[in-house]
Formats: C-alpha cells, sequence, structure tokens
C-alpha cells in the first residue's frame, strides 16, 4: 500500500486526474445492470482526517454533516463505525456526542463506494462521479435543540393579507435525558421549553412574534409547537418581486435560558390548481424554466457559490422563472438563492431508475430508499418560499413505489403541487398518443417530454383537458439547437391550457481535460476511456460549461421578454405594448426605440410604459417623416433595459426588445434613371479557357468552368462559387458518435453520399451579351445513386463596371432526401477578415430560430461568427440578409442579395467541421470560407425530441439563387 495521499474536501476523486475517471452514460447501467448487485472491482475512497473537538462542547450534541457522497458513505470516528449514507444527493448527519474524544485528537475516517445498490436509482443521464463532493463540517447543539423547523407563508390576493405558520419539533439527546426515575416508563425531557419566534420584515423591522410552550408533561404535544401569525398586509413574494421576511426561532428552557436558534427567510406567497390553471398568487404564470444539473467543467459536481450565483443571475438576465432541479435535490445554498433572487423551484428526489424503467418503481425492496428520497428532500428543503412543487423523480416508469413517494411527500407538505414524470409516459411516449386516461392526483400537470406542437394543442384544445401542459422537458438544446422555440412561444402565451414549459437543459456538461500533447480540451462521453459511454449527448446545454450562453438563450430572452411590442398602425406609427408580467409594474425599465434605415439609425427615443401587469397599453411615436429611395427599408426596434442595477444585473441590461417592420408609413422616391451603358469588359480566349477582364475585376475561367477573380492583379476569390449541398451536421441532424442514425437526416444524408458529391459532368461557355459578358457552367453532381442527380447551372454576369451576377438554378432528382442546404460555396485569398453586412444578427440565426435576430447592419470579423458548440458543427449563419462585404484582405467584397439569401462566414468548411470532435482537433484556414444559400434547413430539435419541422426544411426540386459580386479598393 502506498502512502497516504491528499484529496480536497469537497471535491470528486474523479476530476483528481487520479487512477478513477468520470463515466458518462446516458440510460444504460456503468456497470453490468443486475439490481441491487455491484461490480467486483469497486473503487473506494477511504478519507481519513483528524480534529480536536473545542472543549465548550463537552456536554453538548455534536454532529457531523456530510453534505453529498456519491454514493455509498460509511463513517468511522476513533475506529467506531457511526453510520452510513446511501443517497448521494441529500446530506446526511450522524450524531457523533458519544464517539467524541474531548482530551486528545479524534480520527474521522469516511468510506466513500463508488457504486453501490443506489446506484441503480440513480441512474440520471449525467456524469458518473464519485467522492465527497458537498462540505462536511462539525456543529454542536444543546442536548435538547430545534430538530425541525418548518416555515411557510401563505398569501391572500383577495385581502393582501399573509399567514406565516411555524411549526417547530423538539429533538433530544437520548441519554442526557434519560430518565433515572422512569417516569411514564420511558425517557425524555422532564421540563418544559419555550419556542419564541419573531418575524421581521426586509427593512428589518417587527412585524410579529409569538412564544409557545412546550409541555413535557404526558408528553401532550409531543415535543412539538406550532405558531401561526396572521399578518394584515404583507409584501407577497413572487419571482417577480421575491420580498423575504426573516424569521428567527429560539428555544428557551423553562427558566429562560437560550439553548438553540434558527433563522430563515420566508415569502408569502400561495400555489395552488385553479380550474386547469397552475396559479401563483392567484395569477396564471407561465412557465418560463430550464432544467439545471449541478455541473462545473473543471470541478464536476462540487459547485461553488460564485458559479451558483453567476447560474442564477444568467438565468434571471435571460428572464427564466422558474427551474427544475433535475433529476435531484441540489446544494442547499442553490434554494437559498432561488428564495433570494426569485426563482420557482420544481424540487426533483435523487431517484432515477431508467436502466430498469419497468420493475424498480414496482419492486418493494426498493420501497423505503425511494420514500426515504422524496422524504428527506421534502424535509430539507419545505422552508424554501422558491418550491412550487415536488417532483418525485425521473424516468423510472410509475409504480406502486411512486404511489407511496407521494402519500409521503403529501404527509409532509400539502401547501405545493406534485410532478410525476412517469405518471403519462405510457400515454405520450413511443408513438402513443392517448391523452385522457391519466391520474392527476399525484401529477398537477401534463408534463410530456418533447412533445411535437401538434399533441400539446390537441390536448389542450380536448374538452376533457383538465389540466395545464408544461413539459417537464422540451426544445433540447443539444449543440446548435432550440429551432422552433419561437412556435414552442406562440404556444406559451397564447393557448389556454398550455402554460410553458422547462428546457432540456442548462449547461453543456463538457468537463475539460487534457490529450496525450497536454492540449486541454472540453471533454464528453468516451474522452476518459469509457468503453461503454453515450457520446456528448451530455451537452444539451443554454450555455457553455465555462457559462457563455449559446445563441439560443437570446432567442429565449426575446421570446419571453417582460414587454411585448406590436404595430398596430404603421402609418401612424401606433402600436401596443403589454406588460407580461404578472405582479409588477414596467417601471424599473427605461423603453428606448430608434428608427433605422437600412438598419443605420435615424431617429431615437425614449419611451416610458405604464401598463399595469398583464395590461397593454397603446402608444404613439413621434417619428418625423422622411422620404425613402426604392430599395430602403425602415425599422424601428424597441429596447426595454433596467434603469437601476438589480441583484442579477448591471443598469442598462437588456430585459425584452421587439422590432417591427414600418417601411409602409414613408414615401418612396422615384427610382433615379439607369446609369448610362458601359464598355463590355474584354473576353480573351485562351489555351486553358477565357479571361474576362472589366477594369480591375478579372475572371479567369477554365474550359470546365472553374476559375478565380482577381482585383488589381491579385487573386481575392480563390474559387468561384460552388453548387453547396452539405452541411456539418448539427446534433440535431444526426449524433456523429451513435448508431442507429440511419433514419436522421444525418443518415440519409451519408446514404445519399451528400458529403462526397461528385461532379460528373461540368462544361462552360462564354459569350458577349449587350455590354456584358456571360459565362454559363452546367454541372451535374451525383452521390451514392448515379441516376439521382442534381442539376447545377450558374450563370455569370460580368458587366464593364466590373460588377459580376450570379444566377444559380437548382434542379434535385426526386430520389433525393430533402436536403441541408441549397447554395454556394467558395473561398476568398487569405485576409477577408472583417465582415459587415445587413440582415439578421448580430448573432447567429437560423429559420427556425431568428425571432431575436433583428434585421440590422453588423460589424464583426469571421473568426468572431464561429460558434463554439463542443462537437463541431454548422454554425454561424445568418438569415434574411440583404447584403455583406469582407475587408482586410487588400480589397473590398461586396456581395449584395437579388433575393434575400442566408450566408456564412467561416475559416473551416463543412467538411473540415464534420471531421472534427473536438475543437482542438479543428485547424483555421488562412482563407475565408463563405457559404451563400438560397435556404438552410432549420435546426430542429431532434437529437430528443420533434425533427426540424416540414416548413423549415428544404424539399423543393427546384431552387434559384441570384446575388452580385462587387469588387473595389
Ligand atoms: C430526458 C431525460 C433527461 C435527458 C434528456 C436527454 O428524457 O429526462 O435526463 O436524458 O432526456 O438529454
Ligand atoms: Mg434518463
Amino acid at each position: 500500500m502506498k502512502e497516504w495521499g491528499e484529496i480536497a474536501v469537497p471535491s470528486n476523486w474523479t476530476m483528481a486526474g487520479l487512477f478513477d475517471k468520470p463515466v458518462y452514460t446516458n440510460v444504460k447501467m456503468p456497470f453490468e445492470n443486475n439490481p441491487p448487485m455491484v461490480p467486483e472491482e469497486n473503487p473506494t475512497g477511504v478519507y481519513r482526517t483528524t480534529f480536536r473537538a473545542p472543549k465548550e462542547w463537552k456536554g453538548r450534541r455534536v454532529v457531523i454533516h456530510v453534505g453529498g457522497a456519491e454514493s455509498y458513505l460509511e463513517l468511522y470516528l476513533n475506529g467506531r463505525l457511526i453510520g452510513m449514507g446511501k443517497d448521494t444527493r441529500l446530506p446526511s448527519e450522524f450524531d457523533l456526542t458519544r464517539a467524541v474524544d474531548f482530551k486528545g485528537v479524534n480520527t474521522l475516517v469516511c468510506k466513500v463506494i463508488r457504486w453501490s445498490d443506489s446506484s441503480y436509482i440513480e441512474d440520471q443521464d449525467q456524469w458518473w462521479m464519485a467522492g465527497i463532493y458537498r462540505s462536511v463540517y462539525l456543529y454542536a447543539t444543546s442536548p435538547a435543540y430545534l430538530e425541525d423547523v418548518f416555515s411557510l407563508g401563505d398569501y391572500d390576493r383577495e385581502t393582501g393579507s399573509g399567514t406565516v405558520s411555524v411549526k417547530v419539533h423538539l429533538g433530544f439527546d437520548f441519554e442526557s435525558y434519560r430518565n433515572k426515575e422512569c417516569i411514564n416508563g420511558t425517557s425524555g425531557p422532564t421540563e418544559d421549553f419555550e419556542v419564541r419566534c419573531e418575524l421581521c420584515n426586509a427593512a428589518g423591522k417587527k412585524v410579529w412574534s409569538a412564544a409557545a410552550k412546550i409541555d413535557w408533561s404526558f408528553r401532550k404535544d409531543y415535543y412539538r409547537a406550532e405558531l401561526t401569525g396572521r399578518l394584515r398586509r404583507v409584501q407577497p413574494w413572487s419571482s417577480e418581486a421575491p420580498t423575504l421576511y426573516s424569521l428567527t426561532t429560539e428555544l428557551y428552557t423553562a427558566s429562560g435560558e437560550l439553548l438553540d436558534c434558527r433563522r430563515a427567510k420566508v415569502g408569502f406567497r400561495r400555489v395552488e390548481m385553479v380550474g386547469r390553471d397552475l396559479r401563483i398568487n392567484g395569477e396564471r404564470v407561465i412557465i418560463r424554466g430550464v432544467n439545471r444539473h449541478e455541473h462545473d467543467s473543471r470541478t464536476g459536481k462540487t459547485l461553488s457559490l460564485e458559479s451558483m450565483v453567476q447560474d442564477i443571475c444568467m438565468m434571471k438576465r435571460f428572464n427564466f422563472n422558474a427551474v427544475r432541479t433535475c433529476h435531484y435535490p441540489d446544494d442547499h445554498r442553490w434554494y437559498d438563492l432561488c428564495d433570494e433572487y426569485g426563482l420557482y423551484v420544481l424540487d426533483e428526489a435523487n431517484f432515477e431508475a431508467h436502466d430498469n424503467y419497468t420493475n424498480i418503481c414496482r419492486d418493494p425492496r426498493w420501497k423505503t430508499a425511494i420514500v426515504a428520497r422524496a422524504e428527506r428532500m421534502v424535509l430539507r428543503d419545505r422552508s424554501h418560499a422558491c418550491i412550487i412543487g415536488w417532483s418525485l423523480g425521473n424516468e423510472s416508469g410509475s409504480g406502486e413505489n411512486h404511489q407511496a413517494e407521494a402519500a409521503a411527500v403529501r404527509a409532509l407538505d400539502d401547501s405545493r403541487i406534485i410532478h410525476h414524470e412517469g405518471e403519462i409516459k405510457d400515454l405520450w411516449s413511443q408513438g402513443h398518443h392517448c391523452y385522457f386516461d391519466a391520474d392527476k392526483s399525484f401529477n398537477a400537470f401534463v408534463n410530456p417530454m418533447y412533445p411535437t406542437l401538434e399533441d400539446i394543442l390537441t390536448y389542450a384544445r380536448d374538452r376533457r383537458a383538465d389540466r395545464p401542459v408544461i413539459p417537464c422537458e422540451y426544445a433540447h438544446a443539444m449543440g446548435n439547437s432550440s429551432g422552433s422555440l419561437g412556435d414552442y412561444w406562440d404556444l406559451f402565451w397564447n393557448e389556454p391550457g398550455i402554460q410553458g414549459g422547462f428546457i432540456w437543459d442548462w449547461v453543456d456538461q463538457g468537463i475539460w481535460t487534457k490529450d496525450q500533447n497536454g492540449v486541454e480540451f472540453l471533454g464528453y462521453g468516451g474522452d476518459f476511456g469509457e468503453k461503454s459511454h453515450d457520446f456528448d449527448f451530455c451537452c444539451n446545454g443554454m450555455i457553455s460549461p465555462d457559462r457563455e450562453p449559446h445563441p439560443a438563450m437570446y432567442e429565449f430572452l426575446h421570446l419571453t421578454g417582460p414587454v411585448k411590442v406590436e404595430l398596430l398602425n404603421t402609418k401612424k406609427f401606433r402600436f401596443k405594448a403589454a406588460n407580461r408580467r404578472n405582479f409588477t409594474s414596467l417601471a424599473d425599465l427605461a423603453g428606448l426605440w430608434e428608427v433605422q434605415r437600412n438598419g443605420r439609425t435615424v431617429q431615437k427615443g425614449k419611451l416610458a410604459l405604464a401598463a399595469a401587469p398583464g395590461e397593454s397599453e397603446v402608444f404613439t411615436l413621434p417619428v418625423k417623416p422622411f422620404e425613402i429611395g426604392p430599395e430602403d427599408e425602415v425599422f424601428v426596434n424597441f429596447r426595454f433595459v433596467l434603469k437601476k442595477a438589480t441583484p442579477y444585473a448591471e443598469a442598462g441590461w437588456e430585459l425584452a426588445n421587439d422590432q417591427c417592420d414600418i417601411t409602409g408609413a414613408f414615401k418612396r422616391a422615384a427610382a433615379p434613371a439607369e446609369p448610362a451603358g458601359t464598355a463590355a469588359p474584354a473576353v480573351t480566349g485562351t489555351k486553358q479557357g477565357w479571361i474576362i477582364a472589366a477594369g480591375d475585376t478579372v475572371l479567369k475561367l477554365a474550359k470546365n468552368g472553374d476559375g478565380t477573380v482577381e482585383y488589381g492583379g491579385k487573386t481575392v476569390l480563390e474559387s468561384l462559387p460552388e453548387c453547396n449541398i452539405f452541411r456539418a451536421c448539427t446534433d440535431n441532424d444526426g449524433i456523429r458518435g451513435w448508431d442507429g442514425q440511419e433514419h436522421k437526416p444525418m443518415g440519409l444524408w451519408l446514404k445519399a453520399g451528400l458529403d462526397r458529391l461528385k461532379r460528373t459532368a461540368s462544361s462552360c461557355r462564354v459569350e458577349n451579351s449587350g455590354n456584358a459578358a456571360v459565362a454559363t457552367i452546367e454541372r451535374e453532381f451525383a452521390g451514392s445513386d448515379k441516376k439521382a442527380p442534381i442539376r447545377f447551372t450558374e450563370k455569370i454576369t460580368v458587366g464593364g463596371d466590373g460588377v459580376v451576377r450570379f444566377d444559380c438554378s437548382y434542379e434535385i432528382a426526386e430520389a433525393l432526401p430533402t436536403l441541408p442546404r441549397v447554395g454556394v460555396s467558395f473561398l476568398t485569398a487569405p485576409g477577408f477578415e472583417e465582415l459587415e453586412y445587413f440582415g439578421r444578427g448580430p448573432f447567429e440565426n437560423y429559420i427556425d430560430r431568428n425571432r431575436a435576430a433583428f434585421v440590422g447592419r453588423y460589424a464583426t470579423t469571421v473568426a468572431e461568427t464561429y460558434v463554439d458548440y463542443i462537437l463541431p458543427q454548422e454554425n454561424g449563419n445568418r438569415t434574411d440578409v440583404r447584403e455583406f462585404s469582407l475587408a482586410g484582405g487588400g480589397a473590398v467584397l461586396e456581395v449584395k442579395a437579388l433575393d434575400r439569401f442566408e450566408f456564412g462566414v467561416s475559416h473551416y468548411t463543412a467538411a473540415d467541421l464534420f471531421g472534427a470532435f473536438h475543437r482542438k482537433d479543428l485547424k483555421a484556414r488562412p482563407e475565408t470560407v463563405v457559404t451563400i444559400d438560397r435556404r438552410q434547413r432549420g435546426l430542429g430539435t431532434g437529437s430528443c425530441g420533434p425533427q426540424t419541422r416540414p416548413e423549415y426544411e428544404v424539399s423543393e426540386k427546384s431552387y434559384t439563387l441570384s446575388f452580385s459580386l462587387k469588387i473595389k479598393k
């Protein structure tokens, strides 16, 4: 045996670069699935430390708190076994009173075993880790102490009054109270106690106090006390205005000696189901929720307070109002933060038996463990205002053990709703669509995972619908995803009976690690030597492992903002603004508007809104009319920013935004006269092909139509726009590291050979036409099926003024599947790095995820458009583009759409991205790869859930695309 090593507590030993590594599996057990057996070889950590107990603790009750150990914990003090703990995600506390040595040094040993029978009911889709990963501390109490203080605030919206209830349970050290005289035949205190409560409002003013006696005689009250206070007027708690009161609960002896004290925050609020609505403080609150795993890219399951604060601030900044603690109770500090910052919590018990879906939920041998998980969660967390519901776990079917769990939860707290994911699973999943044969007694809402729009609509519009639809998971955010988020939100805002949902999920579970060369990279399943794993399926976050928001976050912010502006009358500049909040005004927001002509601001002003919660107001903007050119477009942008800093964001943070097209309000100037004709470009036939010269712009064409474009003697386009069909498949197109993707778009594209299309024919002819030179290139491409070609024609018209126009057309064989994209791509010479464009931005957008991306004029760089999804894939696209320019390579390339297109610029080709499994495998090309698409397939969320909707596919059989290129100094 080697020397003892050192390890930090809390930490996951699997993150310490030792012998034992993280393992990622989704459903599969990481060892032979044979419940409740565990493998012979079972990584075990023996932790040993020493401490001296403070002298003052003598005669007191000494307790050790272990915040979380994965998965089986055994604790020894001074060689004595004290106890064991089996729930990885909840603290275990052990009474050390009789084992502590107050004179000498105490040796504490914790044995943690990685795999246990618990593993079978902790089979969540996340990293399997190991070790003591939450804090450990010692504390001492008097022999009689406050075992439990359950405090809760209730709010009555009608009267504005509140009720605070405090239920206290006295605990005592058995030995200290062993009755020598054996009064009543048992042990226990033979004296009275007093409990005193005091409640102060946020300003620190006392608003209520009360005292109650705990009468020991005949143990009348079972060592319990209940205090209730009614307050005529309270400030309610909600996610919008999370007002908290401070409660102090003190335990005194009969003679007035203070024994114990607890502090808690109390929020006055009410959660109830009314009709088929989930109501909070009487209001139908739309759930803008997200699922959050506890994950840190460097420390695994050990989270710092800073990281939790960072998460909650980001959630609030992006308008999330709810979180599901998927799929287990979180670090206790998370709930304090949710109380304080205002986030509705669906608190989930640590029970998932995904790989034993149908049996463990019914197996009586597991009942105690499962029930205990829910009970211990409720006991720990029930005083938090933020918790609106208890969730019985995840993906474990639905059985008697769930029934028992629900009953246990209800017995401990009936003031919240119960959510049970598995309750409707048989009805909705795997092709079943039967909506009504369900049991709402232990599942308050209809919570299908990853439903289609049609499915939830069908349910909600049926007369029999008796619960709201709130998907506990939807919009699977894996990689470049969140397609149709806007379509879901159209339903969430407008459909009675559909009340929001929880996005899957918050953070990509990537882990920083090193390759053989010492290069750091973000790893996922398989990067830690796991034999069986689920690849990058753990990276489904709205934010990166390092907490960079993915572009979809801005889409979410826009869709869920507190203000929604609608255009009522273009000519009169009349608009309607709705306050989408439930409880608060918009007084904290400064409204700004700006009128942009072709993306450039020409007028702007401020806007103060006064609509009450849930109300709308109509306003007129004082826009001064002006005349616009024949092609001009005018938009007005609204932004609503925080006037003052809040706990979660700085002053000026934008919480809501909207854009309206007001071009119709302006008078157009007459089109200018056609410019005088220029001389035709010079066309020279050469041995290889043609040279077409128009001033400084020179096109060199080979006989087969390949070519370059030079400007002032230097190559600026290393290749001409070429038919481009493939994209680096997104995770939604197909999971690159998985088998069984044949039926997914990626599978179909690879089968059709779209990733390796071959040019089977190519011809080019050049002729003069009026004062232009026209090159016509005709090509045919084929993948695996030679009889299913794509015919591509590109007409290149070079004007004497050097403007080059491209008219492309595509004829697509019937047999080909719906395509990734239809467009062209070309390479510029190195250096074309500066990008400016007029289209949707500033961030990446796709046809089914572009509502937040306003039409505007944006300046950025090619490198900056790259979106670093953990698995390299298609990224950086822009839709509804009118024009763009690239500069920096010794000239400026100006590309104008003749009919709006989509485009992207990158230092990688689709093949580069598709061939790479991590960012580190990519080598940036010095050239700029430009893609221009008539249309690119939308994103959908097909990695887990509905594929791209048909309206966002590329399934026509013929397309055209036209744009022009002008090169200048
Ligand atoms: C759900 C499950 C999550 C996660 C997700 C896919 O069915 O509840 O834990 O596995 O699918 O990312
Ligand atoms: Mg699962």
